[in-house]
Protein backbone atom coordinates (compact mmCIF):
# COMPACT_ATOMS: atom_id res chain seq x y z
CA UNK A 1 0.00 0.00 0.00
CA UNK A 2 1.86 3.39 -0.99
CA UNK A 3 -0.07 6.28 1.30
CA UNK A 4 1.10 10.16 -0.58
CA UNK A 5 0.27 13.06 0.50
CA UNK A 6 -0.73 15.46 -1.11
CA UNK A 7 -2.74 19.30 -1.90
CA UNK A 8 -4.60 21.10 -4.43
CA UNK A 9 -7.80 21.02 -5.34
CA UNK A 10 -10.33 18.37 -5.47
CA UNK A 11 -11.56 18.46 -9.12
CA UNK A 12 -7.73 17.90 -10.03
CA UNK A 13 -7.45 14.66 -7.99
CA UNK A 14 -6.11 11.86 -10.90
CA UNK A 15 -7.62 8.85 -9.26
CA UNK A 16 -10.41 6.35 -8.77
CA UNK A 17 -12.60 7.88 -6.12
CA UNK A 18 -12.30 10.87 -3.91
CA UNK A 19 -13.65 10.56 -0.47
CA UNK A 20 -14.97 13.14 1.46
CA UNK A 21 -16.63 13.42 5.14
CA UNK A 22 -20.08 15.77 5.56
CA UNK A 23 -21.81 16.41 8.54
CA UNK A 24 -25.24 16.87 9.90
CA UNK A 25 -24.11 20.61 10.48
CA UNK A 26 -23.08 21.05 6.97
CA UNK A 27 -26.37 22.49 4.96
CA UNK A 28 -24.71 22.97 1.68
CA UNK A 29 -21.45 21.29 -0.51
CA UNK A 30 -18.17 23.10 0.02
CA UNK A 31 -17.02 25.41 -2.55
CA UNK A 32 -14.77 22.38 -3.88
CA UNK A 33 -17.46 19.97 -3.70
CA UNK A 34 -19.76 22.71 -5.82
CA UNK A 35 -17.09 22.73 -8.41
CA UNK A 36 -17.15 18.86 -8.28
CA UNK A 37 -21.02 19.81 -8.60
CA UNK A 38 -20.66 21.67 -11.90
CA UNK A 39 -18.67 19.02 -13.42
CA UNK A 40 -20.53 16.37 -12.82
CA UNK A 41 -24.02 17.99 -14.63
CA UNK A 42 -25.53 18.63 -10.84
CA UNK A 43 -24.87 15.24 -10.06
CA UNK A 44 -24.11 15.32 -6.28
CA UNK A 45 -26.65 18.00 -5.61
CA UNK A 46 -29.85 15.66 -7.25
CA UNK A 47 -28.15 12.18 -5.52
CA UNK A 48 -28.09 13.95 -2.21
CA UNK A 49 -31.83 15.38 -2.52
CA UNK A 50 -33.10 11.91 -4.53
CA UNK A 51 -31.72 10.02 -1.23
CA UNK A 52 -31.77 12.42 1.24
CA UNK A 53 -28.39 12.12 2.16
CA UNK A 54 -28.00 14.65 5.33
CA UNK A 55 -24.35 13.25 7.27
CA UNK A 56 -25.84 11.53 9.86
CA UNK A 57 -23.94 9.14 11.02
CA UNK A 58 -22.91 6.14 8.78
CA UNK A 59 -25.00 7.01 5.45
CA UNK A 60 -23.07 7.30 2.62
CA UNK A 61 -23.40 8.74 -0.74
CA UNK A 62 -21.75 7.50 -3.89
CA UNK A 63 -21.69 9.85 -7.51
CA UNK A 64 -20.56 8.37 -10.20
CA UNK A 65 -18.79 10.82 -12.98
CA UNK A 66 -18.93 8.89 -16.10
CA UNK A 67 -16.41 10.27 -17.49
CA UNK A 68 -16.84 14.32 -16.67
CA UNK A 69 -14.14 14.35 -14.31
CA UNK A 70 -10.77 13.51 -13.50
CA UNK A 71 -12.08 10.82 -11.19
CA UNK A 72 -14.76 7.99 -11.83
CA UNK A 73 -16.36 8.44 -8.15
CA UNK A 74 -17.08 11.21 -5.79
CA UNK A 75 -18.08 9.85 -2.38
CA UNK A 76 -19.72 11.55 0.67
CA UNK A 77 -19.41 9.63 4.03
CA UNK A 78 -21.65 10.84 6.47
CA UNK A 79 -19.78 11.49 10.13
CA UNK A 80 -22.68 12.49 12.19
CA UNK A 81 -22.61 15.28 14.46
CA UNK A 82 -19.79 17.55 14.58
CA UNK A 83 -19.65 18.22 18.08
CA UNK A 84 -18.77 14.44 18.43
CA UNK A 85 -16.23 14.08 16.58
CA UNK A 86 -12.84 13.18 18.31
CA UNK A 87 -9.79 11.41 17.70
CA UNK A 88 -11.02 8.42 17.51
CA UNK A 89 -14.29 9.01 15.79
CA UNK A 90 -11.89 10.02 12.79
CA UNK A 91 -10.22 6.70 13.20
CA UNK A 92 -13.55 4.70 13.15
CA UNK A 93 -14.30 7.30 9.83
CA UNK A 94 -10.95 5.84 8.12
CA UNK A 95 -12.66 2.28 8.32
CA UNK A 96 -16.04 3.19 7.04
CA UNK A 97 -14.52 4.49 4.31
CA UNK A 98 -12.82 1.29 3.77
CA UNK A 99 -15.44 -0.69 4.12
CA UNK A 100 -17.23 1.37 1.25
CA UNK A 101 -14.27 1.20 -1.26
CA UNK A 102 -14.05 -2.34 -0.38
CA UNK A 103 -17.64 -3.16 -1.56
CA UNK A 104 -17.07 -0.82 -4.32
CA UNK A 105 -13.59 -2.64 -5.16
CA UNK A 106 -11.87 0.73 -5.43
CA UNK A 107 -8.09 0.18 -4.64
CA UNK A 108 -7.06 3.94 -5.40
CA UNK A 109 -8.71 6.59 -3.45
CA UNK A 110 -8.15 10.13 -2.40
CA UNK A 111 -8.85 11.07 1.61
CA UNK A 112 -10.44 14.63 2.23
CA UNK A 113 -8.23 15.33 5.37
CA UNK A 114 -9.71 19.05 5.17
CA UNK A 115 -13.67 17.66 5.54
CA UNK A 116 -12.57 16.25 9.02
CA UNK A 117 -12.31 18.85 10.91
CA UNK A 118 -11.04 18.80 14.56
CA UNK A 119 -10.36 21.40 16.84
CA UNK A 120 -6.61 22.74 16.64
CA UNK A 121 -4.70 20.47 19.51
CA UNK A 122 -5.55 17.42 17.65
CA UNK A 123 -5.56 18.87 14.12
CA UNK A 124 -2.54 17.30 13.19
CA UNK A 125 -3.11 13.78 14.06
CA UNK A 126 -6.18 13.59 11.96
CA UNK A 127 -4.35 12.36 9.12
CA UNK A 128 -2.36 9.60 11.54
CA UNK A 129 -6.07 8.51 12.70
CA UNK A 130 -7.21 7.63 9.25
CA UNK A 131 -4.65 6.16 8.22
CA UNK A 132 -5.22 4.14 11.46
CA UNK A 133 -8.55 3.33 11.08
CA UNK A 134 -8.02 1.97 7.56
CA UNK A 135 -4.66 -0.18 7.64
CA UNK A 136 -6.41 -1.46 11.60
CA UNK A 137 -9.70 -1.85 9.15
CA UNK A 138 -8.45 -3.93 6.15
CA UNK A 139 -6.92 -6.44 8.91
CA UNK A 140 -7.93 -10.10 7.95
CA UNK A 141 -6.25 -13.36 9.53
CA UNK A 142 -6.39 -15.34 6.35
CA UNK A 143 -3.31 -17.17 6.13
CA UNK A 144 -5.14 -20.47 6.45
CA UNK A 145 -7.88 -20.05 4.21
CA UNK A 146 -7.72 -21.75 1.04
CA UNK A 147 -9.92 -19.32 -0.87
CA UNK A 148 -8.73 -15.47 0.23
CA UNK A 149 -10.62 -11.81 -0.65
CA UNK A 150 -7.76 -10.45 -3.01
CA UNK A 151 -9.22 -6.98 -2.69
CA UNK A 152 -5.49 -4.88 -1.61
CA UNK A 153 -5.43 -1.19 -1.48
CA UNK A 154 -2.90 -0.05 -4.13
CA UNK A 155 -2.61 3.82 -3.70
CA UNK A 156 -4.18 6.12 -0.85
CA UNK A 157 -3.55 9.89 -1.43
CA UNK A 158 -4.36 12.20 1.94
CA UNK A 159 -4.73 15.70 0.83
CA UNK A 160 -4.35 18.61 3.08
CA UNK A 161 -3.46 22.18 3.32
CA UNK A 162 -0.59 23.08 1.09
CA UNK A 163 0.81 24.48 4.29
CA UNK A 164 0.28 21.22 6.27
CA UNK A 165 1.89 18.84 4.40
CA UNK A 166 5.40 18.05 5.50
CA UNK A 167 3.80 17.16 9.26
CA UNK A 168 1.00 15.18 7.72
CA UNK A 169 3.51 13.17 5.87
CA UNK A 170 4.97 12.26 9.99
CA UNK A 171 1.57 11.70 10.82
CA UNK A 172 1.16 9.74 8.02
CA UNK A 173 4.19 7.58 8.93
CA UNK A 174 3.49 7.23 12.61
CA UNK A 175 -0.17 5.99 11.52
CA UNK A 176 0.81 3.31 9.49
CA UNK A 177 3.78 2.32 11.76
CA UNK A 178 1.29 1.85 14.94
CA UNK A 179 -1.37 0.52 12.84
CA UNK A 180 1.08 -2.34 11.16
CA UNK A 181 2.73 -3.16 14.44
CA UNK A 182 -0.83 -3.80 15.48
CA UNK A 183 -1.57 -5.92 12.90
CA UNK A 184 1.51 -7.93 13.44
CA UNK A 185 0.47 -8.46 17.18
CA UNK A 186 -3.13 -9.40 15.82
CA UNK A 187 -1.10 -11.82 13.73
CA UNK A 188 0.62 -13.66 16.57
CA UNK A 189 -2.08 -13.99 18.88
CA UNK A 190 -4.34 -15.04 16.26
CA UNK A 191 -2.06 -18.11 15.39
CA UNK A 192 -3.22 -21.31 17.47
CA UNK A 193 -1.42 -23.02 20.20
CA UNK A 194 -0.46 -26.01 17.82
CA UNK A 195 2.02 -23.14 15.77
CA UNK A 196 2.30 -20.69 18.30
CA UNK A 197 4.14 -22.30 21.28
CA UNK A 198 6.49 -20.76 23.60
CA UNK A 199 9.61 -21.77 21.74
CA UNK A 200 7.95 -19.96 18.77
CA UNK A 201 7.27 -17.13 20.16
CA UNK A 202 11.11 -17.24 21.88
CA UNK A 203 12.02 -17.09 17.78
CA UNK A 204 9.59 -14.25 17.20
CA UNK A 205 11.84 -12.50 19.06
CA UNK A 206 14.70 -13.26 17.56
CA UNK A 207 13.57 -12.72 14.51
CA UNK A 208 12.33 -8.75 15.87
CA UNK A 209 16.23 -8.74 17.63
CA UNK A 210 18.13 -9.10 14.05
CA UNK A 211 15.88 -7.02 12.16
CA UNK A 212 16.37 -3.90 14.69
CA UNK A 213 19.38 -4.73 16.56
CA UNK A 214 17.64 -5.05 19.93
CA UNK A 215 19.42 -7.31 22.34
CA UNK A 216 18.07 -10.65 23.26
CA UNK A 217 18.18 -12.90 26.02
CA UNK A 218 16.13 -16.31 26.04
CA UNK A 219 16.34 -18.70 28.87
CA UNK A 220 15.43 -22.22 28.54
CA UNK A 221 14.01 -24.18 31.28
CA UNK A 222 16.76 -25.03 33.02
CA UNK A 223 18.29 -21.40 33.25
CA UNK A 224 14.63 -20.45 34.53
CA UNK A 225 15.08 -23.19 37.76
CA UNK A 226 18.87 -21.39 37.83
CA UNK A 227 17.39 -18.14 38.33
CA UNK A 228 14.88 -19.92 41.36
CA UNK A 229 11.66 -19.01 39.27
CA UNK A 230 9.41 -21.94 40.92
CA UNK A 231 6.07 -20.01 40.48
CA UNK A 232 6.93 -19.70 36.46
CA UNK A 233 8.04 -23.04 36.03
CA UNK A 234 5.36 -24.41 38.15
CA UNK A 235 2.78 -23.27 35.54
CA UNK A 236 5.12 -24.39 32.36
CA UNK A 237 5.18 -27.85 34.03
CA UNK A 238 2.17 -29.81 32.48
CA UNK A 239 2.94 -29.31 29.11
CA UNK A 240 5.09 -30.83 26.61
CA UNK A 241 6.09 -27.69 25.18
CA UNK A 242 9.14 -25.99 27.32
CA UNK A 243 9.18 -22.64 28.44
CA UNK A 244 10.99 -19.74 27.19
CA UNK A 245 11.71 -16.47 29.08
CA UNK A 246 12.51 -13.84 26.65
CA UNK A 247 14.38 -10.26 27.24
CA UNK A 248 14.52 -8.04 24.39
CA UNK A 249 16.13 -4.98 24.94
CA UNK A 250 15.94 -1.85 22.64
CA UNK A 251 18.84 0.85 23.95
CA UNK A 252 19.15 4.19 22.03
CA UNK A 253 22.11 5.96 22.72
CA UNK A 254 20.85 8.56 25.01
CA UNK A 255 17.79 7.25 26.85
CA UNK A 256 15.73 9.40 28.57
CA UNK A 257 14.15 6.96 30.81
CA UNK A 258 14.23 3.23 31.23
CA UNK A 259 11.43 1.14 31.19
CA UNK A 260 10.44 -2.15 31.57
CA UNK A 261 7.42 -3.86 29.63
CA UNK A 262 5.88 -7.27 30.68
CA UNK A 263 3.59 -8.98 28.70
CA UNK A 264 1.49 -12.40 29.81
CA UNK A 265 2.80 -15.20 27.51
CA UNK A 266 0.05 -18.36 28.11
CA UNK A 267 0.65 -19.89 24.51
CA UNK A 268 -2.97 -22.00 25.96
CA UNK A 269 -4.42 -21.50 28.94
CA UNK A 270 -6.22 -24.79 29.25
CA UNK A 271 -6.60 -24.50 33.41
CA UNK A 272 -4.60 -27.15 34.52
CA UNK A 273 -5.51 -29.67 36.47
CA UNK A 274 -8.62 -27.14 37.34
CA UNK A 275 -9.57 -27.78 33.74
CA UNK A 276 -11.85 -25.18 32.32
CA UNK A 277 -15.06 -26.43 30.81
CA UNK A 278 -15.28 -26.40 26.95
CA UNK A 279 -16.96 -22.72 26.74
CA UNK A 280 -14.16 -20.88 28.54
CA UNK A 281 -11.61 -23.02 27.32
CA UNK A 282 -11.98 -21.19 23.70
CA UNK A 283 -10.05 -18.95 22.91
CA UNK A 284 -7.11 -19.58 25.08
CA UNK A 285 -4.47 -19.33 22.63
CA UNK A 286 -5.15 -15.31 22.89
CA UNK A 287 -4.06 -16.02 26.31
CA UNK A 288 -0.61 -14.58 25.08
CA UNK A 289 -1.97 -11.39 23.66
CA UNK A 290 0.24 -9.64 26.26
CA UNK A 291 3.04 -11.04 25.35
CA UNK A 292 2.15 -10.43 21.61
CA UNK A 293 1.49 -6.71 22.39
CA UNK A 294 5.04 -6.63 23.87
CA UNK A 295 6.31 -7.93 20.68
CA UNK A 296 4.46 -5.58 18.73
CA UNK A 297 5.76 -2.36 20.40
CA UNK A 298 9.13 -3.62 19.76
CA UNK A 299 8.64 -4.08 16.34
CA UNK A 300 7.08 -0.17 16.59
CA UNK A 301 10.24 1.15 18.08
CA UNK A 302 12.93 -0.09 16.33
CA UNK A 303 10.99 1.57 13.09
CA UNK A 304 10.54 4.68 15.23
CA UNK A 305 13.82 4.98 17.47
CA UNK A 306 12.42 6.89 20.20
CA UNK A 307 14.88 7.71 22.75
CA UNK A 308 14.08 5.83 25.93
CA UNK A 309 15.36 2.87 26.80
CA UNK A 310 12.70 -0.59 26.94
CA UNK A 311 12.97 -4.20 28.01
CA UNK A 312 10.45 -6.23 26.95
CA UNK A 313 9.80 -9.30 28.90
CA UNK A 314 7.87 -12.63 28.32
CA UNK A 315 7.55 -15.80 30.72
CA UNK A 316 6.05 -17.41 27.71
CA UNK A 317 4.48 -20.97 28.95
CA UNK A 318 1.16 -23.33 28.36
CA UNK A 319 -1.01 -24.12 30.87
CA UNK A 320 -1.82 -27.97 30.71
CA UNK A 321 -3.05 -30.92 32.94
CA UNK A 322 -0.63 -33.54 33.30
CA UNK A 323 1.03 -36.25 35.74
CA UNK A 324 3.78 -33.57 35.80
CA UNK A 325 1.26 -30.44 36.24
CA UNK A 326 1.65 -28.43 39.84
CA UNK A 327 -1.54 -28.63 41.75
CA UNK A 328 -4.14 -27.34 43.71
CA UNK A 329 -2.60 -26.61 48.02
CA UNK A 330 1.22 -26.96 46.16
CA UNK A 331 3.19 -24.56 48.06
CA UNK A 332 5.65 -22.75 45.67
CA UNK A 333 8.78 -20.24 46.73
CA UNK A 334 9.00 -17.16 43.89
CA UNK A 335 12.08 -15.84 42.76
CA UNK A 336 12.02 -12.90 45.44
CA UNK A 337 11.28 -15.51 48.23
CA UNK A 338 7.51 -14.84 48.55
CA UNK A 339 5.66 -18.36 49.15
CA UNK A 340 2.50 -18.87 47.59
CA UNK A 341 -0.24 -21.40 48.03
CA UNK A 342 -2.30 -22.67 45.16
CA UNK A 343 -6.11 -22.26 45.31
CA UNK A 344 -6.10 -22.83 41.66
CA UNK A 345 -4.25 -23.70 38.53
CA UNK A 346 -5.79 -21.61 36.37
CA UNK A 347 -5.08 -18.53 38.21
CA UNK A 348 -1.59 -19.18 36.37
CA UNK A 349 -1.03 -15.70 34.64
CA UNK A 350 -0.38 -14.31 37.74
CA UNK A 351 2.40 -16.70 38.62
CA UNK A 352 4.41 -16.17 35.34
CA UNK A 353 4.00 -12.53 35.93
CA UNK A 354 5.35 -12.76 39.51
CA UNK A 355 8.63 -14.10 38.56
CA UNK A 356 8.84 -11.57 35.31
CA UNK A 357 7.56 -9.03 37.65
CA UNK A 358 10.41 -9.87 40.32
CA UNK A 359 13.27 -10.08 37.79
CA UNK A 360 12.38 -6.35 36.26
CA UNK A 361 12.47 -4.82 39.53
CA UNK A 362 16.10 -5.87 39.67
CA UNK A 363 16.73 -3.74 36.50
CA UNK A 364 15.76 -0.98 38.32
CA UNK A 365 14.04 0.74 35.82
CA UNK A 366 11.76 3.82 36.11
CA UNK A 367 8.59 2.45 35.36
CA UNK A 368 7.01 -1.03 34.85
CA UNK A 369 4.15 -1.71 32.81
CA UNK A 370 2.74 -5.43 32.87
CA UNK A 371 -0.07 -5.72 30.08
CA UNK A 372 -1.93 -9.35 30.66
CA UNK A 373 -5.21 -11.46 30.20
CA UNK A 374 -5.76 -11.99 33.65
CA UNK A 375 -9.04 -12.71 34.86
CA UNK A 376 -12.52 -12.97 33.23
CA UNK A 377 -13.62 -10.80 36.48
CA UNK A 378 -11.98 -8.55 34.62
CA UNK A 379 -14.14 -8.56 31.75
CA UNK A 380 -17.79 -8.79 34.13
CA UNK A 381 -16.36 -5.13 35.58
CA UNK A 382 -15.89 -3.24 32.91
CA UNK A 383 -17.31 -5.15 29.51
CA UNK A 384 -15.43 -6.73 26.68
CA UNK A 385 -14.31 -3.33 25.34
CA UNK A 386 -12.65 -1.65 28.31
CA UNK A 387 -8.76 -2.49 30.25
CA UNK A 388 -8.79 -2.33 33.60
CA UNK A 389 -5.79 -0.44 34.96
CA UNK A 390 -4.59 -0.56 38.38
CA UNK A 391 -1.07 0.06 40.10
CA UNK A 392 1.00 1.66 43.31
CA UNK A 393 1.80 5.07 41.30
CA UNK A 394 -1.49 7.65 40.36
CA UNK A 395 0.29 9.46 38.01
CA UNK A 396 1.40 7.19 35.68
CA UNK A 397 -2.03 5.27 35.97
CA UNK A 398 -3.67 8.64 35.04
CA UNK A 399 -0.70 9.54 32.29
CA UNK A 400 -1.12 6.37 30.62
CA UNK A 401 -5.09 6.50 30.84
CA UNK A 402 -4.90 9.95 29.12
CA UNK A 403 -3.06 8.58 26.00
CA UNK A 404 -5.65 5.83 26.33
CA UNK A 405 -8.34 8.47 25.46
CA UNK A 406 -6.59 9.55 22.14
CA UNK A 407 -5.88 6.19 21.18
CA UNK A 408 -9.31 4.90 21.53
CA UNK A 409 -8.10 1.78 23.11
CA UNK A 410 -10.48 2.53 26.25
CA UNK A 411 -8.92 1.84 30.00
CA UNK A 412 -10.20 2.52 33.36
CA UNK A 413 -8.48 2.31 36.74
CA UNK A 414 -10.06 -0.41 39.33
CA UNK A 415 -9.18 0.43 43.11
CA UNK A 416 -6.89 -1.50 45.55
CA UNK A 417 -7.80 -0.97 48.93
CA UNK A 418 -6.57 -3.08 52.19
CA UNK A 419 -10.00 -5.03 52.72
CA UNK A 420 -9.39 -6.76 49.59
CA UNK A 421 -5.48 -7.38 50.36
CA UNK A 422 -7.04 -9.79 53.14
CA UNK A 423 -8.70 -12.03 50.41
CA UNK A 424 -5.28 -12.84 49.64
CA UNK A 425 -4.00 -14.16 52.66
CA UNK A 426 -3.23 -17.89 52.52
CA UNK A 427 -3.58 -20.57 54.71
CA UNK A 428 0.00 -21.60 54.93
CA UNK A 429 2.04 -19.29 52.79
CA UNK A 430 2.64 -15.77 52.49
CA UNK A 431 0.00 -15.52 49.59
CA UNK A 432 -2.85 -17.45 47.83
CA UNK A 433 -2.98 -17.43 43.92
CA UNK A 434 -6.94 -16.71 44.53
CA UNK A 435 -9.15 -14.19 46.20
CA UNK A 436 -11.31 -15.94 48.69
CA UNK A 437 -14.20 -14.71 47.63
CA UNK A 438 -14.72 -14.54 43.82
CA UNK A 439 -15.47 -10.57 44.43
CA UNK A 440 -13.45 -7.86 43.14
CA UNK A 441 -11.24 -10.70 41.14
CA UNK A 442 -9.17 -8.48 38.73
CA UNK A 443 -8.08 -6.25 41.94
CA UNK A 444 -7.17 -9.43 43.83
CA UNK A 445 -5.34 -10.45 40.51
CA UNK A 446 -3.59 -7.04 40.62
CA UNK A 447 -2.76 -7.21 44.54
CA UNK A 448 -1.59 -10.48 44.03
CA UNK A 449 0.68 -9.01 41.65
CA UNK A 450 1.96 -6.37 44.21
CA UNK A 451 3.92 -8.27 46.28
CA UNK A 452 6.21 -9.61 43.37
CA UNK A 453 6.91 -5.59 42.70
CA UNK A 454 9.41 -3.35 44.21
CA UNK A 455 7.76 -0.33 46.28
CA UNK A 456 10.37 2.01 44.72
CA UNK A 457 9.01 1.49 41.02
CA UNK A 458 6.20 3.05 39.87
CA UNK A 459 3.81 -0.35 38.79
CA UNK A 460 0.88 0.15 36.30
CA UNK A 461 -0.53 -3.47 35.48
CA UNK A 462 -3.33 -3.59 32.67
CA UNK A 463 -5.52 -6.51 32.34
CA UNK A 464 -6.86 -6.76 29.02
CA UNK A 465 -8.87 -10.31 29.04
CA UNK A 466 -11.92 -8.18 27.81
CA UNK A 467 -10.36 -6.26 24.83
CA UNK A 468 -7.50 -8.44 23.77
CA UNK A 469 -9.77 -10.56 21.36
CA UNK A 470 -13.47 -10.53 20.09
CA UNK A 471 -15.62 -13.10 18.82
CA UNK A 472 -17.75 -10.16 17.01
CA UNK A 473 -15.67 -7.48 15.45
CA UNK A 474 -16.60 -4.17 16.30
CA UNK A 475 -15.52 -0.50 14.94
CA UNK A 476 -11.84 -1.15 13.34
CA UNK A 477 -11.59 -4.83 15.14
CA UNK A 478 -11.91 -7.25 13.01
CA UNK A 479 -13.24 -10.62 15.04
CA UNK A 480 -10.30 -12.36 16.57
CA UNK A 481 -7.30 -10.65 17.90
CA UNK A 482 -7.34 -7.14 18.27
CA UNK A 483 -3.78 -6.29 19.37
CA UNK A 484 -4.89 -3.60 22.40
CA UNK A 485 -2.80 -2.34 23.88
CA UNK A 486 -0.19 -1.78 21.42
CA UNK A 487 -1.07 2.15 19.81
CA UNK A 488 -1.38 3.40 23.42
CA UNK A 489 1.94 2.26 25.13
CA UNK A 490 3.60 2.59 22.00
CA UNK A 491 2.35 6.47 21.89
CA UNK A 492 3.26 6.74 25.66
CA UNK A 493 6.72 5.75 25.08
CA UNK A 494 7.17 8.39 22.54
CA UNK A 495 6.24 10.70 24.64
CA UNK A 496 8.81 10.24 27.66
N1 LIG B 1 -6.63 -16.51 31.06
C1 LIG B 1 -7.60 -16.48 32.08
C2 LIG B 1 -8.38 -15.17 32.11
C3 LIG B 1 -9.29 -14.87 30.94
C4 LIG B 1 -10.64 -15.15 31.01
C5 LIG B 1 -8.80 -14.26 29.80
C6 LIG B 1 -11.46 -14.84 29.94
C7 LIG B 1 -9.61 -13.97 28.73
C8 LIG B 1 -10.95 -14.25 28.80
C9 LIG B 1 -6.95 -16.65 33.44
O1 LIG B 1 -5.79 -17.40 33.48
C10 LIG B 1 -7.93 -17.35 34.31
O2 LIG B 1 -8.28 -18.45 34.00
N2 LIG B 1 -8.37 -16.69 35.37
C11 LIG B 1 -9.33 -17.21 36.26
C12 LIG B 1 -8.90 -16.86 37.66
C13 LIG B 1 -9.66 -17.59 38.75
C14 LIG B 1 -9.34 -19.06 38.74
C15 LIG B 1 -9.29 -16.97 40.08
C16 LIG B 1 -10.68 -16.57 35.95
O3 LIG B 1 -10.72 -15.39 35.58
O4 LIG B 1 -11.68 -17.26 36.05
ZN1 LIG C 1 -6.14 -19.51 33.67
ZN1 LIG D 1 -4.67 -17.44 31.67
Amino acid sequence: MNIKVTSGHLKNARIKAVVSYFFKEDRKLSAELEDLDKITGGGISQLKREQKFDGSDGSVLTVPTFGKGKMDYIILIGGGSKKKLDTDKVRRLGNVAYRVLKNLKIDRFLIDIESLPLNKEEENITAQAVVEGIILGSYRFDKYLTKKDNYKIKEIQIRVKRKYKSKTEESVKIGKILAESQNFTRDIVNEPGNVVTPVKLAEIAQELAEKYGFELKIYDEKEIEKMGMNAYLAVAKGSNNPPRFIHLTYKPKKPKKRVALIGKGLTFDSGGLNIKPGDYMRWMKADKSGACAVLGIFRALGELQPDVEVHGIIAAAENMPDGKSYRPDDIIKARNGVTIEIGNTDAEGRLTLADALSYASDLNPDMIIDMATLTGACVVALGEYTAGVMGNDERLINSIIDVSKKTGEWMWQLPFNDMLREHIKAPHADVYNIGTTRYGGAITAGLFLEKFVDKKIPWVHIDIAGPAHNTKGWYYNPKGATGFPVRTITTFLLSQ
